[in-house]
């Protein structure tokens, strides 16, 4: 059954780069992905990456199921032609030499590839997508990992990513073990666009790939959210310098509804091959989103007192804040 797509608004969310998909993986066929319940249709041309509503203005036709023919866009159904602009250069059916219709035209939008993904914005950018070298540069092997599709909110994704006290739960024996679930003291560093925590040490029974710390080891941890729906993190493994590097975004689909891709780069064994590490966030990102499904109320809720928060929980609760303060609306309550 077709279900009717909401269309959100959230000014926050809509002058937001999003991730909406692999770039590997737009070739020279378009692709349709739905931004807070609007569709839009990307594609790729000699010039670069471009999208736009994914809605032909002759009578509503998917451009995302139609083609690319010398940088044009085709729809499927009738043949129109829209350029990168948005306007449309040709109508088959109309007689040649005739003028077209200007209100023949579909809407543009911000359209850019960077660390391995396709990033949108519906409106006016709020800023550059954000750069980060560790991702950025390749000699760290940045692997892109998801698309990963999750029925719930992408702000309890996001606040599962600012939450330490699962890890010995969710991921037991991969990130953490119950006997190990007393967290240290911790405090939330607030700056103008970004909150993190640092300096929090979480022994991880099985180390990661490339590891030579059989027996598990203490990581010590960095967490950062630089946007509503962006954070990134850092694990590093002081005995032995190793670090390993994960970017986590998610594009809000619907106000319940949302697709997560990450990075994960690293600074040590380059000949452990990328797959394993991708394969290691497929498995624990699973874990996650099977709890984060079944979270009530399905929306965030930015009123402290809806839920039980403990002061253990203070960089999700630091994060409930931020949205508010920034007004992020779709996703909360
Ligand atoms: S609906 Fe697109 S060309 Fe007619
Ligand atoms: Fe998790």
């Amino acid at each position: 059954m077709k279900m009717a797509l909401e269309r959100l608004h959230d000014p926050v969310l809509e002058n937001d780069w999003h991730a909406v998909y692999l770039a590997s993986e737009l070739k020279d066929q378009p692709a349709g992905v739905i931004i807070l319940g609007e569709r839009v249709a990307i594609y790729r041309s000699s010039k670069g990456v471009h999208a736009m509503q994914d809605l032909c203005v002759h009578r509503g036709a998917m451009l995302s199921r139609g083609w690319v023919k010398n940088d044009i866009l085709v729809c499927p159904y009738h043949g129109w032609q829209y350029d990168s602009s948005g306007q449309c250069v040709c109508i088959p059916a109309q007689p040649q030499g005739e003028r077209i219709p200007p209100r023949a035209k579909a809407m543009t939008y911000a359209c850019e590839e960077k660390y391995g993904f396709i990033w949108v914005c519906l409106g006016e950018p709020s800023g550059p997508i954000p750069h980060f070298e560790e991702f950025a540069n390749p000699e760290y092997h940045p692997i892109p990992c998801g698309p990963y599709k999750v029925q719930a909110a992408g702000t309890r994704v996001i606040e599962n990513f600012t939450d330490f006290a699962h890890l010995m739960f969710v991921h037991q024996d991969l990130l953490g073990h119950p006997d190990y679930a007393e967290l240290p003291d911790y405090e939330v560093i607030k700056e103008a666009d970004r909150i993190y925590i640092e300096n929090i040490p979480i022994f991880q029974p099985v180390a990661h790939s490339g590891s030579d710390k059989k027996e598990g080891t203490t990581y010590v941890y960095r967490k950062e959210i630089y946007r509503p729906l962006s954070g990134r993190l850092t694990k590093a493994d002081p005995s032995n310098g190793q670090a390993l590097w994960i970017m986590l975004t998610v594009l809000p689909v619907a106000a319940e509804e949302c697709v997560v891709f990450m990075l994960v780069s690293r600074n040590y064994a380059y000949d452990v091959d990328d797959a394993n590490f991708k394969h290691f966030q497929d498995i624990v990102f699973d874990q996650d989103a099977k709890v984060i499904e079944t979270q009530k109320p399905e929306l965030l809720p930015l009123d402290l007192q809806v839920e039980l928060n403990h002061r253990v929980d203070r960089f999700s609760i630091a994060y409930r804040r931020y949205l508010r303060e920034l007004g992020v609306v779709v996703g909360t309550i």
